[in-house]
């Protein structure tokens, strides 16, 4: 087969790294990539929104498997773009433009949610026309107040204020444009108190296989403190996790979600990525995406041992449910490497050494590009070092023990993830 991935950041390089592997894949590209898809097959350098463009690539090239990384194409429409009959025998990893909405919209979200009685927070949806009902919903529930931005926001859009007061006013200006179109609308949402983790599905619609499931660490300091992030690290299993907690996950979530997919009739061949909370040991749905999840993604490729084009070319055909994942037994950590500053103001093109002669962790290339000949930072997340062991202490100590030597002016990384484990 011939693969495309589209995306450039951590997790379209593990993606790229796992598929690599597989006997099954002949040419691989990556759109637009960076130097580490690079040493897994061929960078091509094209605008996402060109969807016209992309199908043609794919013609070109005879393309069979189209594997999209992040939320934004999706929810532009590529998967829809896919679906014409010059391009219908090419298959796509990831869900139509109105299945996504279940990330593009929190919105929606909460009416699905709501529909197949899926736990998660209370909340009211608001627009400018109606904002006295949000002061309203905010005046009966105890703070402290979640207020989310409709639409994409590039993971800024959600506040968390202790102030009714304070809440009141973000509120309105969230509305008054804050986060320009994304929050025209803003579900607020009572605050659930617990500690969270993702689970994973790949499915067709109908059926669905589970991956490992994973905890990021959010918070760009230390002991979960200072500005949220992208993702600072993660590990996967969740401890925490156990077989009681798993089966309410999946029987109050995984099959009421998967279900509705179905009822609702959505095009969605793909990954539903479940951002949940266990709240006293009942699990709550926090967000739905409709991708994989960065950097949880560098934790839980490394687990499946199973040819993982071999599970997307059964999801595509139909015969998700056939499938058994291997998993390693190992645990697996990742430490994301990121630019002093970040999420901050950042400088980038600090030229990057110090990683060609490990062994012990997989490094994953998340904001780096080339610039004279040198490998540099380009990105807030700069590079995820993985290591897989029996004990995931001892493998967030070896993937520190490697950012240790990996060098670039002004880096920082925690040195604490799965701290609280
Ligand atoms: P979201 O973009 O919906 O995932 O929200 C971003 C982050 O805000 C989540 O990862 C949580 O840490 C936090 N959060 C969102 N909704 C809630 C809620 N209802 N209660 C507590 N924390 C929340
Ligand atoms: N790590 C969280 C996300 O990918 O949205």
């Amino acid at each position: 087969m011939n693969i495309l991935i589209i995306g450039s950041g951590g997790r379209e390089h593990a993606l790229a790294w796992k598929i690599r592997q597989s006997h099954r894949c002949i040419n691989l590209y990556i759109m637009p990539g960076n130097p580490g898809t690079a040493q897994c097959g061929t960078n091509i350098n094209l605008d996402l929104h060109d969807h016209e463009g992309i199908k043609l690539f794919c013609l070109k090239n005879d393309v069979d498997l189209v594997v999209v990384g992040p939320e934004a194409p999706l929810v532009d429409g590529l998967t829809d773009a896919f679906r014409s009959d010059d391009t219908a025998h090419i298959s796509v990893v990831g869900p139509t433009a109105y299945a996504s909405q279940l990330e593009g919209s929190k919105a929606f979200a909460k009416k699905f949610m709501k529909k197949y009685k899926i736990p998660t927070a209370a909340y009211n949806e608001v627009t400018k026309e109606n904002i006295s009902t949000g002061y309203d919903f905010m005046s009966n529930i105890p703070g402290p107040y979640v207020l989310k931005a409709d639409g994409l926001a590039a993971g800024k859009g959600v506040l968390i204020i202790n102030d009714l007061e304070e809440a009141k006013s973000q509120l309105s200006e969230m509305l008054d444009g804050k986060f320009g179109k994304a929050s025209e609308i803003v579900v607020i949402e009572e605050f659930l108190s617990g500690i969270e983790f993702s689970v994973f599905a790949l499915t067709d619609g109908k059926n669905y296989i589970l991956l490992p499931e994973a905890k990021d660490y959010k918070r760009v300091g230390n002991g979960d403190t200072g500005l949220n992030t992208g993702g600072m690290g993660a590990i996967s299993p969740v401890p925490f996790v156990d077989d009681i907690l798993w089966q309410k996950v999946i029987n109050n979530i995984i099959k009421p979600t998967i279900e509705g997919i179905h009822l609702e009739q959505m095009d969605y061949i793909g990954f539903v990525f479940f951002g949940l909370i266990n709240v006293a040991g009942n699990p709550y749905v926090i967000e739905y995406n409709c991708r994989l999840g960065d950097p949880e993604t560098e934790v839980v490729l490394p687990r499946i041992e199973s040819d993982l084009v071999e599970v997307f070319d059964k999801l595509v055909n139909g015969h998700i449910s056939d499938c058994h994942l291997t998993i390693s037994p190992d645990a697996a950590a990742t430490v994301m490497m990121v630019s002093g500053g970040y999420p901050g103001d950042f400088e980038k093109n600090k030229i990057i050494s110090g990683y060609e002669d490990i062994i012990s962790s997989l490094i994953f290339h998340s904001g780096t590009d080339y610039f004279n000949q040198e490998i540099v930072t380009s990105g807030g997340r700069v590079l995820a070092v993985t290591t897989l062991h029996r004990d995931f202490k001892e493998a967030v100590k070896i993937s520190i023990r490697n950012a240790n030597k990996i060098m670039y002016e002004n880096k920082n990384y925690r040195t604490d993830i799965g701290f609280d484990l």
